[in-house]
Parts: structure tokens; sequence; C-alpha cells
């Protein structure tokens, strides 16, 4: 109960001394911008794709489940685990939990993730699937962090640009708190330090 007040009472004070960045508003139509993108590539008999779209977790769950239902075309869908952040929320290699179980080899697959960072995962997800044989890898990101510098990886489709500020909301954590924001939230710096829960009694 005590870890369980301490994690209430921290989601609470960091989201009070959060600032909004983005709307849901906002958000909702950048997810339909996307899924347009998608559908005016894809949504088309002349071309008969039938793509692999997959979700990069847990970042991507909440972009994924309000994309999937605006795709009008036939496509497959499943999900990969990537990490690269762990529990803190700087560095550290690109770790693989879920690898694609479909058949990847001559497939158009999409892509699907929370945010363009750094490029390391995405970079790293989008080579190991070019190496399984998978025809193209498109990369839709809801949203680009502008780092002001060259990234490994571009995203192919971009939802929005948010500047280098570290956000939650809409699937974005700090800590494992506030994925289920429907705006975009950046939070103080003091609290993406990681502090210990108080041992559990
Ligand atoms: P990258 O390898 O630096 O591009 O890492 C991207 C991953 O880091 C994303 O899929 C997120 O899970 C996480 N990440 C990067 N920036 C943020 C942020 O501002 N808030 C929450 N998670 C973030
Ligand atoms: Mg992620």
């Amino acid at each position: 109960m005590q870890e369980q007040d301490f994690h209430y009472t921290r989601a609470r004070e960091l989201l009070a001394r959060a600032e909004e960045l983005v709307s849901a508003d906002t958000v909702q139509a950048a997810v339909r911008n996307v899924a347009e993108v998608l559908n005016s590539r894809f949504d088309s008999d002349a071309t008969g794709e039938f793509p692999l779209v997959l979700g990069v977790m847990g970042g991507a769950v909440v972009f994924t489940g309000h994309l999937l239902p605006q795709l009008s075309f036939p496509l497959e869908f499943d999900y990969i685990h990537v990490t690269r952040y762990g529990d803190q929320d700087r560095g550290g290699e690109v770790v693989w939990k879920v690898i694609p179980r479909q058949n990847v080899a001559g497939r158009t697959i999409i892509v699907v993730d929370d945010i363009l960072d750094e490029g390391e995962t995405l970079a790293h997800v989008k080579q190991r699937l070019l190496d399984m044989g998978a025809a193209e890898v498109i990369l839709a990101v809801f949203a680009d962090k502008e780092l002001g510098k060259r990234k490994p990886v571009q995203a192919d489709i971009v939802g929005l640009t948010i500047p280098n500020k570290f956000v939650v909301g809409f699937g974005m954590d700090a800590h494992g708190y506030w994925r289920n924001l429907p705006g975009l939230w950046v939070i103080k710096d003091d609290d993406k330090q990681v502090d210990e829960a108080p041992p559990a009694v």
C-alpha cells in the first residue's frame, strides 16, 4: 500500500507541475493526417498490397489503437516490443523483447511508434526488418522530436513535430506514468530523475 501511495502521489505531482504542449483535439487531427497519408497509398486495388502493420509496444499502443480503425485497406496487424530506455529516461542498448512472429520476408511493413527521439530504436528496428527480408519498411511515428541534429533514421510519416522536451501522454510515459493522457504534456526537468519507490511493506 505504501508503494501505491508513493506512485499515486508522484504521478499526480508530476502532472501538476507539467505544462500542456498539445491538446487532445490536435492529437486527433494528427492521427487523422497519418491515416490519410497511409490510405492514399494503400487504399487502392491497383497496388493490391497487404501490408503488415507492426506496433512498437508499449509506447505505440495508444497511437496504434486510434490509427488502425481509420485505415481503410486490408492489412495484418502484430506488435513488436523493443525497448531502449528500460526504466531510465536516457540511453541504453536496444533490447528486443518480442520479435515479429509473422513472416516479414517480401512484405511491406508499416512500423507504428509513438516518438522518434534520437532515432536509435527505429533505426535498429528498420535494419532488423530489412535483414529479415522485408521488401519495404515504412516508419510512421506519432511525434518527431526536433533535436537540431541528424538522426540515424528518418520517419516516412510524422503526426506532429515537437520541441526537444520530455513529454507524457498519448502512450508516452515518464516512470510509467500518464500514458493514458489524451494530449501531450511537458514534464519538468526535475521530474525526469528516478527516485526509488519505498520498499513494499
Ligand atoms: P530513440 O531511440 O531515442 O528514438 O527512443 C525512442 C523511444 O524513447 C520512444 O519510442 C519512447 O518510448 C522513448 N521516448 C523518447 N522520448 C520520449 C518522451 O519525450 N517521452 C516519453 N518517451 C520518450
Ligand atoms: Mg517506444
